[in-house]
C-alpha cells in the first residue's frame, strides 16, 4: 500500500467536503461461488482502498466529521482463523499502517450507527453495488436494498468523485505498473494470433500473464474474432486466416489500480486490403482524439471530433455518404461506432462507475444525450490536468443493427445500405490506449504497444 500519510491527506481532504454527519464506508466480504468456503478472488472496494489501503475482507470505517474521529471497525482474527488462512496483522495494526488510530470490533458499529441516527445525525455512504453491502445498510441503518442507491449521499459521491478524478503521481506510477503487464499480454497475443489457435488459448495465456505479475485482470477480457459484439466473453472459436481477432483486456496493478487496452489483430499477420481500410480510419480516430486531449476541453466534442473523422473515413470508403458534420449530429455514425469514446479510469477500469455516471462524467455544463450511441458516452464533461481515461473509438459491422437501420430507414442519406452487405462478416476493430490529461495536453500512459497496421502486422507474424 501507499505510505500512511497518502490515506491520512486523503481523509482530511474528504472530512473538509462533508458538511457534518459521519462517513461510513463499507469494505467488500469475500463472495461464495458455490459454497461459503469457496470464494471469488477477493476484490476490496475501490473506494474503501482509496481511503483505507487495507485489503481484505470484513473492515467498516467512519469518519466523524464534527468530532473529528476516523475509527476502523473489524475483528481480529483467532486461532482457527491462523490454522486455515495463515497469521493476520491485528486490527490495531492494520490501521496504524494507514494512519488510524482508532479501532473497535465490528459488532459495536451497529450501535454507533443506531446512536447517531437517533440524534438524527446525517450518515453518509456510498451507493452499495453488493448484496452483502446492502444488508449491511438494512441490518445498521435500516434502508431497504431498494432504496440503498436513493438515499445514498450526494454530498459524499461528489466529494469521493472529485478527489478519485485527480490522479496523484503514485496513482500514475500504479497504472503504469499494470500497463507494463498489459504490454507483455498484448504481445504475446499477438505472436499467438494464427491460424489453428482458439480464442481460449490466447485469453489463458495472456489471462496467466496478468496473474503472474501478481495481480489479476481488471475485468472480465474480452477476446473475440467476433468483435462486432462489444463485450463478448465468450472463448471458444477457432482462429482462421482472414479474420480479425479483437482483444479488449486489463491488469491490476498491486494496489488494483487498472489498465484498459484494446487491440485488433489480423490472423496470421497480414491485414486484407478491405481491412486495412477500416483499421487506418479506427486509427486516425484514435490518433486525432489523443491530440485532441487538453484540459479545458469537453470530452463529449473530443467523441464528436472523432466521429467525425470516423464518418469522414467512411466516407471516404464508399460506406457512408452525404455531409459528414449533418451525419455526425443526426448520429448516422453510430451505426459503425456505437459507443462512447471512453472513460475515466484509475481504481475500477470503469472508474468510479458504481458511483454513477452523471457524477463522474457529467456535470451542470453537460447533458447526457438520448442519441443512440452518443448517450452511451461514459464520459462527456470538461477535462482537468491528471485525469486518466481511455480513447477507444472502433467501426463495428453489427448485422442486426444494420437490418434494423436499414428496414426503418435510419439515416438514408448518410449511409450506403447497398455497399454494408459485402461486410456483413468482416466484425470489428477497435484500438484503445490509457492517457493522462497533462497540463497543457496529454499523454499516453505506458511503453508503446503495436498500433499502426505495419507494427501490428510485424508483432502478428511468426
Ligand atoms: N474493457 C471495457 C472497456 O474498454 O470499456
Ligand atoms: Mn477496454
Ligand atoms: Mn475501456
Amino acid at each position: 500500500m501507499f505510505d500512511a500519510k497518502t490515506y491520512v491527506k486523503r481523509r482530511e481532504l474528504l472530512k473538509k467536503q462533508v458538511p457534518s454527519g459521519l462517513i461510513l464506508f463499507l469494505g467488500n466480504e469475500d463472495s461464495p461461488m458455490n459454497y461459503a468456503a469457496n470464494t471469488y478472488h477477493f476484490r476490496q472496494d475501490s473506494s474503501f482502498l482509496y481511503f483505507y489501503g487495507l485489503d481484505s475482507p470484513g473492515l467498516a470505517a467512519v469518519i466523524d466529521v464534527e468530532e473529528q474521529k476516523d475509527m476502523l471497525f473489524g475483528n481480529d482474527i483467532g486461532i482457527e482463523d491462523i490454522i486455515w488462512m495463515g497469521y493476520l496483522p491485528t486490527l490495531k495494526e492494520r490501521a496504524a499502517k494507514v494512519g488510524v488510530n482508532e479501532t473497535a470490533p465490528l459488532k459495536d458499529l451497529e450501535g454507533m450507527l443506531k446512536e447517531a441516527a437517533q440524534k438524527g445525525r446525517p450518515i453518509h455512504f456510498l451507493p452499495p453495488y453488493r448484496a452483502e453491502s446492502q444488508m449491511k445498510l438494512l441490518a445498521w441503518l435500516g434502508v431497504p436494498p431498494q432504496e440503498s442507491k436513493s438515499k445514498s449521499s450526494p454530498e459524499l459521491i461528489k466529494a469521493v468523485v472529485a478527489q478519485r478524478s485527480v490522479k496523484s503521481e503514485e496513482e500514475i506510477a500504479q497504472i503504469e505498473i499494470a500497463l507494463k503487464t498489459s504490454y507483455k499480454m498484448y504481445i504475446t497475443a499477438m505472436h499467438m494470433a494464427q491460424p489453428g489457435i482458439y480464442e481460449k488459448d490466447i485469453a489463458g495465456r495472456i489471462d496467466g500473464i496478468a496473474m503472474a505479475d501478481g495481480g489479476a485482470t481488471a475485468f472480465p477480457t474480452i477476446l473475440t474474432i467476433n468483435g462486432q459484439i462489444l463485450h463478448n466473453h465468450d472463448h471458444g472459436n477457432l482462429l482462421e486466416k482472414g479474420r480479425l481477432l479483437v482483444v479488449d483486456a486489463g491488469a491490476e496493478s498491486p494496489l488494483h489500480y487498472a489498465s484498459d487496452i484494446t487491440r485488433t489483430i489480423p490472423v496470421g499477420g497480414k491485414f486484407s486490403a478491405k481491412q486495412k481500410e477500416i483499421y487506418e480510419i479506427v486509427l486516425a480516430g484514435h490518433e486525432s482524439a489523443i491530440k485532441g486531449i487538453k484540459p479545458g476541453i469537453m470530452y463529449k466534442d473530443v467523441h464528436l471530433q472523432t466521429a467525425k473523422v470516423i464518418a469522414s473515413g467512411l466516407k471516404s470508403a464508399g460506406l457512408m455518404k452525404g455531409d459528414v458534420e449533418e451525419a455526425v449530429s443526426q448520429g448516422a455514425h453510430a451505426l459503425f461506432f456505437p459507443h462512447g469514446l471512453g472513460h475515466m479510469l484509475g481504481l475500477d477500469v470503469h472508474d468510479m462507475e458504481n458511483l454513477g455516471e452523471s457524477y463522474v462524467g457529467y456535470d451542470h455544463t453537460v447533458n447526457r444525450s438520448d442519441q443512440f450511441g452518443l448517450a452511451y458516452l461514459r464520459l462527456a464533461k470538461e477535462l482537468r490536468p491528471n485525469y486518466v481515461l481511455t480513447v477507444e473509438p472502433g467501426i463495428y459491422f453489427i448485422p442486426a443493427l444494420i437490418d434494423t437501420w436499414k428496414k426503418e430507414k435510419k439515416c438514408l442519406p448518410f449511409i450506403a445500405y447497398d455497399k454494408l452487405e459485402a461486410y456483413r462478416d468482416f466484425g470489428g476493430i477497435r484500438i484503445e490506449d490509457n492517457i493522462l490529461v497533462t497540463k497543457d495536453g496529454s499523454r499516453v500512459l505506458g511503453r508503446l504497444i503495436p498500433k499502426k497496421a505495419a507494427k501490428v502486422e510485424q508483432a502478428a507474424t511468426l
